[in-house]
């Protein structure tokens, strides 16, 4: 354990920590009961729409938006957001033909159902690190986790139809200094097993894509879904985005994707049980095709780094739970 030069001597009560500890993190539900914004004091924050519980701004204290948005994403819950991070349960892409998913819509259902909210609170993780920051004379650390449901009560009657299974999904958006995550928990609450795919498939906000590069890729299979090829080699340390990508990286050893703006580390993106990366850029023509993909040029600004489990199918026996989340850092 690493010695700290201010360590304290003995926990203070809950009160004086509570004093102690200064401004705390703050959740606001907007009148429309449609958004969820948790804002740390620093000035940080993130909003999820109870739609697809899709989180639609990471804003650093400085106001910058870790995350695109589509300027004619639609917001009200009439079809899945275009940007922020949409959650892909419990098929990726287009569902195949023999599987259980197949009359599912393409990234299944979670992205386009209204999710419960389930309530915030300070992960033990977070409260720790505010103890060694403020007993070391650093700067505010509090962090605050959402919670978010789905389950198949939830599911309108032709999604249930689609796909008859009894699930429940907790979603836990987990805001830090200078962090996000994203975390499922997936249970089943039938009694037969079922298998599912889950990724969230993040626009993350850049200024440059000429300029935009993606480390910790080297050596890894992946799909070309652009050049139709099934199965290629990463060959680059130093991955650039130069024209239309729609690859799905599989079995990543490494857990941290990093993107890397103008030679300066700008995102790591850490998966945790998330065996695979989706990385896609639409580029011109395939974003002037998409309705609701605004500005034209805004594929200049934006590149998806998708973590998932989604090579395979992961099966789930009656009763069971599965986990799995992603860490964002961003290190403006
Ligand atoms: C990516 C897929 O995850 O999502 C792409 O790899 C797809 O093939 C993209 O085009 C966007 O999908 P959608 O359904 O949001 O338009």
């Amino acid at each position: 354990m690493v010695e700290r030069p201010h360590k304290p001597s003995s926990l203070p009560n809950t009160a004086a920590a509570a004093k102690s500890a200064g401004p705390q993190p703050t959740v606001d539900i907007s009148d429309d009961n449609a958004r969820v914004t948790a804002r740390l004091p620093s000035g940080e924050s993130v909003t999820v729409l109870l739609y697809g519980a899709t989180v639609i701004s990471w804003k650093n204290a400085d106001g910058t938006d870790n995350l695109w948005l589509s300027e004619k994403a639609a917001l009200d819950g009439s079809k899945p957001v275009r940007g922020g991070i949409p959650v892909v349960f419990p098929v990726f892409g287009p569902p195949p033909s023999n599987h259980a998913t197949s009359s599912l819509p393409q990234h299944g259902f979670a992205r386009n159902s209204r999710w419960e909210y389930l309530g915030k609170s300070t992960s033990e993780a977070s409260a720790e690190s505010e103890r060694a920051s403020t007993a070391a004379g650093g700067a505010d650390s509090s962090s605050v986790k959402l919670d978010f449901g789905l389950y198949s009560s939830n599911l309108s009657p032709e999604a249930r139809k689609a796909w008859p299974y009894d699930f429940g999904v907790v979603y836990s958006v987990t805001l830090g200094p200078g962090s996000l995550q994203t975390a499922v928990n997936v249970r089943n609450e039938g009694d037969k097993a079922w298998e599912f795919q889950v990724l969230f498939h993040t626009y993350l906000s850049v200024k440059d894509i000429s300029k935009t590069h993606l480390t910790g890729l080297l050596g890894v299979t992946y799909t070309d879904k652009v050049l139709s090829v099934p199965s290629a080699t990463e060959s680059t340390a130093s991955l650039p985005i130069t024209g239309e990508t729609d690859r799905v990286y599989k079995a990543i050893p490494q857990s941290t994707t990093s993107v890397v703006v103008d030679g300066a580390p700008r995102f790591d993106v850490v998966r945790d049980n998330l065996p695979d990366t989706v990385v896609w850029n639409p580029w011109k023509e395939k974003a002037a095709a998409m309705a609701d993909f605004a500005p034209d040029d805004g594929y200049k600004s934006m590149i998806c780094v998708e973590a998932g489990a989604v090579a395979e199918w992961t099966k789930l026996e009656a009763g069971d739970t599965w986990e799995g989340g992603v860490t964002y850092r961003s290190l403006l």
